[in-house]
Order: structure tokens, then C-alpha cells, then sequence
């Protein structure tokens, strides 16, 4: 349970154009009239207890945080922190699944092996080859009440000069502007920017869709607007005009207008930062990573040196690494664990200082919500999903020999908004969700993270509910628990004279040994993978070969990082290795051409050793 409730503020700017002005129809946005959202929202944002993890580098202000957008503010709230700009560029309805490829490290036999399955491998059946990070399916609707939530509780913690750019694209961008001018107000709205990009396009029908919008909303009249920071150079006619005096077509005379030397203003549509993949250099591996060139504009234009930037959907953090380069703090927010490590190996590269903090907010997630979620479907015994007649209210069935088909409810993880199970949400599985059902269940089970208040929620079903349907109530900790398996690690540890002086000054250091690394979850998904491809190459009669992990299982380990400081609790990591995806190893953020040994050494002596493997799941075991 949260530990208290934090009110969102302010309210909804009055006389502003709402989205409740345009309810229509059932199936057109109704906001205002969803209850669920409205008593959320009077409830206000839920602030849990919040962890330090891990310490990098010296004490800082800069904060990366794993959360929920909405929980994040409430923290931040609640300690007093206020934000000067804010990036944000949630998901965007997109309609897709976003996922990460992983890598085997290493064994460059292992590597070739992975290729060649690859090949072998349809395109889009390759998606068990990958991680799951997060996904953007939504009804509009939900959407749009969740971010709703998101933007109170940013405008909450945003300073009376701040300003706020959203990123997003032409799925629901077009309503975003309803509800930032109603969360913001149209008076401040400042710019619809829309950045062009160009890619190789097969569209035949269309117009290829090459731009996405941002839009630029201050909280006050009293805005920062650095121009002459972003200025950029004058295109050629305009300097050849200004410089040949002619009269430009308005009836202007170019040469009384005094050309800026140090360029002009962008105007509102940017056609001069690429996406991020055409920067090599800045390429992190994270779908949807944004250019640090979008954010240096951003950040230029609207924030001074020592202000505080935050980005609450930070992804591969580009926004924190280039706030960092320019001398501002930054807050970096996500809820995925990926994005956690992707944002804090990049900082660590640029030596920066920051404090890694987690909301313990009740949910003890496998990697990302949307991971956590398939998992779940796999640990409710017997559950089948999509079953006939179940709509997708429910995550699905059991078939119960006695009793039949038992509906079940598990609140979504991906809506944080759904974790508490109140009356709202039960009022609507009795009089809506089971009423629905064409299907005669006669239970249905309705599981839980958080829960209003049990007696109450009890009485509220024994006296409204008139179907024939038991209603059980099972809480969800119990299962999430299980989602979360621990890899194995053996090790030796010594103490070696240095033969690597480039490392440490030091005479004698300590040298840990990995000799065996073991992990069940992603065994399990490489015999997915394998057993895939088996059946893939049979059908088409052709021979598979599979990915084999040696006895060792060295390669699939991305990051090892030694605590000589803290035996327990915040992670303080003395010195760490990362070995990129080509095996070659990374001391402290220092890229190298050494190839991995599968030993690591540290000046003082470790007390404790956190592995990473490729996948993402740290496991902490503490050196005797
Ligand atoms: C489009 S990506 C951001 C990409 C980022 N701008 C970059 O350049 O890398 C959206 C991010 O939002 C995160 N996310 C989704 N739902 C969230 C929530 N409720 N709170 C915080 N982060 C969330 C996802 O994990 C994902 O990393």
C-alpha cells in the first residue's frame, strides 16, 4: 500500500476547451465521466517507499529513479524537488510491442552459430530471440486517462519557470494538445515543433508519415528562452538576399533587417537532426532512443547551467546524458529495468555522479511490466488466455473440472492506476465484466496488488451483487514473488601480483575468477529459441543448428561490477566490467579491445560481486 496519497495540483485550468466537452458517444473519449479516473485522481498520486540501490561516484542531486511516472512525482513532491524542464516522450499508442535484441557473449563460435539461426528464422518469428521491453497497445481511451495522470503529476513538480516539450507522433498526438492545453493551459502553449526525419519508405497509398511533434508548454509567463543558444546558420538565399539588398517577396527589405551573427532561431519544424540510429557513436541498443543533438536544442533553449531537467520516460537517457554534458542535474525516470542499466552504463562512461533509487511500490517486477505480465499467464496454474467468450477485460481462464470455466482478473501492471483494487474496479467487474461474460461462470477469481480496504470491499460485493457469480479475491504478491528466480555464480577470489598497471598502481591486486554461471531464465528462453527454429527447420526440411551454451556458461554475462565499500544494502560499485555485445570488456566505462578472460581484479579487497547477465537480471552474491 502507497503510504499516503499526495494531491495532484493544480486542478484543470478553468475555462478551458476539456476533453469532457467533446463526449459524445460510448465510444468516444469520456474522462470525465469514468469514475475510476475521477476518484483516482481525487485520491491523488500514490507515494510508496522509495530505495537507494546504488551510489555512482560522489553525492549528487542527480537522481535516476525505476517507477512509475506518476509515483516518481509523488516522491518528488513530497521531497520538496521541483523540475525546471521536462522531456517527455512517452509511449505513443503505437499499437506496437518494443523489444530489445540480446547477445550472446563471447564465444565467437556461439556468435557465428547465432547468426545463421537468424537467418534461418523468419523475421517476425524471431521475437523469442528477444526481450520484451515494453508495450503500446492501448484503447484510446485509457490512454488518454493515464496520461492525463502523468501530466498533473508533472505539472505538480514543475517549478513556476519551467517548461514542458512532449514528444509524440500522429497516433494521439492530436488529443495530447487537448490535454496539455487543458492541463497547462492554452495560454501557454508555446510551439507544436515538428521534427522531420527521413528513412527508406514502401508506402504506396500514402504520404510516407516522416515527422514526429513535440509540444513546448510553459507553466508561467515567466519562461526561460535562451535563443541565442540554439541559434543555427541562416539558410544560403536568406544571406545572399540580406547581403544583395533585395526586396524580399512581403514588400521587406532585407537589408534593413539586421542578420543575427551568430545565425537565426530554428523555426518550428526541425529538419536538421536525423534519428538517433544515424549518429553511430550515440547508438545504445534501445528501440525508440531519441538523438542527443533533439535534446541539446531542447535543453539549450529552455534551461540554464545548474537547473534541474527530468525526463520521466527516460529510456536510454538521452535526456540525463546530455543535461550532465551541459552542466545541468538531471532526474531520469522509467519503469524498465533495461532502461535503468542502459541510462546508468552511459553515465558511468561519462564518469557522472548520480544516486540510483527504486519505488518499492509493491510490485516485484521481472525486468519490465509488460515481461512481468507474460509471466504471470505462465505461473496461474491452468490458465489459458483468449478463451471464447472471456473478453480481454480478463488476462483469461482455468477450466475447473466441477465447476467450469473460472474467469480470471489480474490488474494490469503496464497501467500503474490498476494496482489498487477498489470499489470502482469491482463495481465494474459485477455489473459490467461478468454480465458481459457469454459465458455462465460460476466464480470468477479477481486478483490484487493493493487493496482499498478488504472489509469494505467484501461488504460492497455481498450487497450488490446480483449475479449467481462467487467472487474470489487472491493477492497478486504472492504470485510475483515467484517471478523472480535468482542465476547461480561460482567464483574464486585471490590476491595476484598487478600485471595490469594501465588498471591500478598497485603491486598486488585482487583477482576474482568466474567459473560457472548459471541462469534457468535464460536457458529457458534460449530452448524456446532452439525449439523454435527445430520446428521451423523441419517444416521447410532444412537442418537447425542450434544455440549451445558451454558448461561455463561464461557468455551470457554482460556486467560484472565488485562493492569494496558496502557489505550491505546501497550498491557502491568500486570497479566493474562490462563486455559489449563484440566481447570486448569495458573497465569503468573505458571501451578497450581487451577480450574478456573471465576474470575481473580490484585494488582493495571485494566484499561483494554483481553480476548482470545479457538479459538484464542482476543477481548480488557477497565475497567471504
Ligand atoms: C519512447 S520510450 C522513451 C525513449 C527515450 N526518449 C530515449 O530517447 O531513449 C518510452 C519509455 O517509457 C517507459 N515507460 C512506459 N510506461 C511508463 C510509466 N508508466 N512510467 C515510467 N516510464 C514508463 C518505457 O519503459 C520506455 O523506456
Amino acid at each position: 500500500m502507497p503510504i499516503k496519497y499526495i494531491p495532484y495540483t493544480p486542478n484543470t485550468i478553468e475555462g478551458q476547451a476539456v476533453l469532457d466537452n467533446i463526449t459524445r458517444t460510448k465510444r468516444v473519449l469520456r474522462y470525465r465521466e469514468n469514475n475510476e479516473v475521477y476518484n483516482r485522481l481525487e485520491r491523488g498520486m500514490p507515494y510508496y517507499e522509495v530505495e537507494t540501490v546504488e551510489q555512482v561516484g560522489e553525492a549528487s542531486e542527480n537522481l535516476i529513479i525505476r517507477g512509475e511516472c506518476v509515483s516518481n512525482c509523488a516522491y518528488l513532491k513530497e521531497q520538496g524537488i521541483k523540475v525546471d524542464l521536462v522531456y517527455i516522450d512517452p509511449p505513443f499508442a503505437s499499437g506496437a510491442d518494443y523489444a530489445k535484441s540480446v547477445y550472446i557473449r563471447r564465444n565467437p563460435k556461439l556468435a557465428a552459430k547465432i547468426k545463421e539461426a537468424e537467418q534461418s528464422i523468419e523475421m517476425d518469428e524471431l521475437r523469442t530471440f528477444e526481450e520484451k521491453m515494453y508495450g503500446d497497445i492501448w484503447q484510446k481511451e485509457d490512454y488518454l486517462n493515464w496520461m492525463y495522470e502523468n501530466l498533473q503529476a508533472i505539472k505538480s513538480i514543475m517549478s513556476e519557470t519551467a517548461t514542458i516539450y512532449l514528444h509524440i507522433d500522429y497516433h494521439i498526438g492530436h488529443y495530447i494538445k487537448i490535454l496539455m492545453d487543458e492541463v497547462f493551459g492554452e495560454a501557454n502553449f508555446r510551439n507544436e515543433i515538428i521534427w522531420c526525419t527521413t528513412s527508406a519508405s514502401n508506402v504506396k497509398t500514402d504520404f510516407p508519415k516522416k515527422h514526429d511533434t513535440i509540444f513546448r508548454y510553459v507553466n508561467s509567463p515567466e519562461f526561460i528562452f535562451n535563443a541565442d543558444d540554439v541559434r543555427v546558420p541562416y539558410a544560403e538565399g536568406s544571406l545572399d538576399r540580406a547581403n544583395r539588398n533585395v526586396i524580399g517577396k512581403g514588400g521587406m527589405n532585407f537589408d534593413s533587417i539586421k542578420l543575427n551573427e551568430k545565425g537565426k532561431i530554428p523555426e518550428d519544424w526541425w529538419t536538421d537532426i536525423q534519428r538517433a540510429a544515424r549518429y553511430p557513436g550515440e547508438n545504445v541498443d534501445y528501440a525508440t532512443q531519441k538523438p542527443e543533438k533533439l535534446l541539446q536544442r531542447v535543453i539549450q533553449a529552455s534551461s540554464n547551467e545548474g537547473m534541474v531537467v527530468a525526463d520521466f520516460f527516460g529510456g536510454s537517457g538521452v535526456t540525463a546524458k546530455v543535461a550532465n554534458e551541459l552542466g545541468r542535474k538531471f532526474i531520469h525516470c522509467d519503469v524498465g529495468i533495461n532502461s535503468i542499466q542502459t541510462v546508468r552504463d552511459r553515465l558511468v562512461a561519462e564518469k557522472a555522479n548520480f544516486i540510483i533509487k527504486e519505488v518499492k511500490d509493491g510490485v516485484n517486477l521481472f525486468r519490465n511490466p509488460q515481461q512481468t505480465m507474460d509471466k504471470l499467464a505462465t505461473l496461474i496454474t491452468g490458465l489459458q488466455t483468449k478463451v471464447e467468450g472471456v473478453s480481454n477485460f480478463w488476462l483469461g481462464a482455468i477450466n475447473d473440472s466441477k465447476i467450469g470455466t473460472v474467469p480470471v482478473y489480474v490488474p494490469d501492471l503496464i497501467d500503474s492506476q490498476q494496482k489498487l483494487l477498489d470499489i470502482p474496479i469491482i463495481n465494474r467487474i459485477i455489473n459490467q465484466e461478468i454480465q458481459n461474460l457469454s459465458i455462465a461462470a460460476k466464480k470468477v477469481i479477481v486478483y490484487y496488488i493493493d487493496i482499498a480496504d478488504e472489509k469494505e470491499l467484501k461488504k460492497f460485493i455481498k450487497e450488490n451483487n446480483a449475479t449467481t457469480t462467487d467472487i474470489e479475491l487472491r493477492d497478486l504478491k504472492n504470485l510475483l514473488h515467484e517471478t523472480v528466480v535468482n542465476d547461480e555464480l561460482e567464483f574464486t577470489c585471490e590476491k595476484v601480483e598487478n600485471k595490469n598497471k594501465d588498471l591500478f598502481d598497485a603491486k598486488e591486486v585482487y583477482e576474482i575468477e568466474i567459473t560457472k554461471f548459471v541462469s534457468d531464465r535464460l536457458q529457458q528462453k534460449i530452448n524456446e529459441f532452439n525449439e523454435k527454429g527445430n520446428l521451423q527447420a523441419i517444416n521447410k526440411g532444412k537442418e537447425f543448428d542450434p544455440i549451445d551454451i558451454s558448461e561455463e556458461g561464461l557468455e551470457l554475462i554482460e556486467l560484472i561490477s565488485l562493492d569494496c565499500k558496502n557489505s550491505k544494502g546501497e550498491w557502491y560499485s568500486t570497479t566493474e566490467i562490462k563486455i559489449d555485445k563484440l566481447g570486448y570488456v569495458i573497465y569503468d566505462g573505458e571501451k578497450s579491445k581487451d577480450f574478456w578472460n573471465g576474470k575481473i581484479t580490484s585494488k582493495e579487497k571485494p566484499l561483494r560481486i554483481k553480476v548482470r547477465n545479457i538479459s538484464g537480471d542482476e543477481s548480488i552474491v557477497s565475497v567471504e
